[in-house]
């Protein structure tokens, strides 16, 4: 199975994108919603929580981790690596090569969390290739909150919005990147706030076609997935199950708007 987390509901955009571009395999996701948000926390406390992550799903049977949290990426996917023998997909590589390949005037944003932004990972990486292009981070710690809470309309978000934007419209990037699994569930409003010129670089959608590309090269670990799932059947979204640390109502909302579905959310004390 594909284990896949984040620390909420954000993540779920990288789990419908795997759906929908793997749809053969059966997916495990933990959201540690009672923990949310990672993205203000130390490196130390996120790293402790991913550990734990993997941890359950693991004991669930998940053999492929997919980090699906920016926050968590950028703290702890070496430790995960170096401390695990499965294999582990992060959401920031194949984003970073996609906003590298896709600006033409060189000049990229980024918007996360704190800890994605003070990590300065997606510059290292950009720059890795490409050291003269210019990178702007912007961290917008409000976002992940108002999220969470369903706030995807309100006029207090776009203002939100707006000034965190502000700075890098100064700056003329040509291209964003959306570097917060939450943050696709306000693209309507980003691609608005920040211009229609700019191209929006989703980190679900990258870190689903990475994901499919090393499972396409992979066959030994994708003859184990199927053959280790008990009643495994291809193309089954009953197949999928969706465990969470905590449950509130607009959380499910969130869930069935993000799968445009029911989706029965498991809460479990892991
Ligand atoms: N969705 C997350 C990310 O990609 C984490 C948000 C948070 O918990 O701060 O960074």
């Amino acid at each position: 199975m594909i284990g896949i987390f984040d620390s909420g509901v954000g993540g779920m955009t990288v789990a419908r994108k795997i759906e929908q571009v793997c749809p053969q395999f059966p997916l495990l996701y933990f959201g540690d919603v009672a923990h949310t948000p990672y993205g203000s926390k130390s490196s130390d406390t996120i790293i402790g929580y991913s550990r734990r992550n993997t941890d359950f799903l693991l004991n669930q049977g998940a053999q492929v981790i997919v980090v699906a949290c920016n926050s968590a990426a950028a703290t702890s996917v070496d430790v995960l690596r170096a401390e695990y023998s499965v294999p582990i997909i992060d959401v920031i590589t194949a984003t970073s090569s996609k906003a590298a390949a896709g600006t033409l005037n060189g000049r990229i944003g980024i918007i996360g969390t704190r800890a994605t932004i003070q990590s300065g990972i997606y510059e290292k990486q950009i720059k890795r290739v490409t050291p003269d292009y210019r990178i702007y981070g912007q961290a917008c710690p409000l976002l992940v909150p108002l999220i969470e809470e369903g706030w995807l309309n309100k006029r207090e978000t776009k203002m939100i919005l707006r000034r965190y934007l502000h700075p890098l419209r100064q700056h003329q990037i040509d291209t964003l990147i959306l570097g917060c699994t939450h943050y696709p569930l306000l693209t309507h409003l980003i691609q608005k706030k920040i211009g229609k010129k700019v191209q929006l670089i989703d980190s679900s959608i990258e870190t689903a076609q990475h994901l499919k590309s090393f499972l396409d090269n992979s066959p030994e670990i994708t003859s184990n997935i199927k053959e280790k799932f008990n009643g495994y059947q291809p193309h089954c979204l009953e197949n999928n199950r969706f465990f969470v640390s905590d449950s509130t109502p607009p959380l499910q909302k969130l869930a069935d708007g993000i799968f445009g579905r029911k989706i029965n959310l498991i809460k479990t004390n892991a």
